[in-house]
């Protein structure tokens, strides 16, 4: 893996794909134990979630169910701290267990929002499991039942991230690279 440029800035090589397989795998097993005897939904909050959904999924091996909403709150590199809700979720929740699937948790604005959303639905349980954390820029109270990776507060791109719409492909994760 070497340097790459994304529009303007300059981007390092920071998680493989095969560490993140390794925690993705992780976090599918834990979730699985809490909820063998029960078929949780797995929501997905698009668009940074693909490839973390894609490879969860593979490695959940319980019966579950999957559904999307889409939220913004990213323009470039800093959040706007609203968020938007994009695209709702289109299905009935009410006494499922809903496991939210994250991108990425930084502020928690998003966080937040989410459980807003939920907690409107009749939900019968609500977890949050996020492939990555930047526990330096938390500022919520709320849990995060389940986090495969912290990482400093750096702006990252790859495995669904992106950079103004850029780098979703990437199947490692790059992190930005500090001014000399
Ligand atoms: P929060 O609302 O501040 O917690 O930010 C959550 C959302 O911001 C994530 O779902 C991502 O879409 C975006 N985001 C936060 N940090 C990064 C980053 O380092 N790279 C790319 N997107 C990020």
């Amino acid at each position: 893996m070497k340097e790459i440029k994304i529009h303007d800035k300059i981007f390092v090589p920071y998680i493989t794909f095969e560490e993140i397989e390794h925690a993705i795998k992780k976090v599918a097993n834990t979730l699985y134990e809490q909820h063998k005897n029960d078929v949780p939904v797995f929501v997905g909050v698009l668009n940074g979630v693909i490839m973390f959904m894609s490879d969860f999924l593979k490695h959940y091996p319980g019966e579950c169910e999957i559904s999307f909403l889409k939220l913004k709150s990213y323009e470039g590199t800093h959040t706007t701290g609203k968020v938007e809700m994009e695209m709702e979720i289109p299905m009935d929740l009410s006494g499922r267990h809903v496991i939210i699937l994250e991108d990425i948790v930084d502020t928690g604005n998003t966080l937040e929002a989410l459980y807003e959303i939920l907690n409107k639905k009749n939900v019968k349980s609500v977890k949050i499991a996020t492939l990555l954390f930047k526990p330096d820029s938390y500022k919520k109270d709320l849990p995060i039942n389940m986090v495969a990776i912290s990482i400093p507060n750096r702006f990252v791109v790859g495995y669904g991230l992106d950079y103004d719409g850029l780098g979703r492909n990437l199947p490692d994760i790059y992190q930005i690279k500090l001014e000399e």
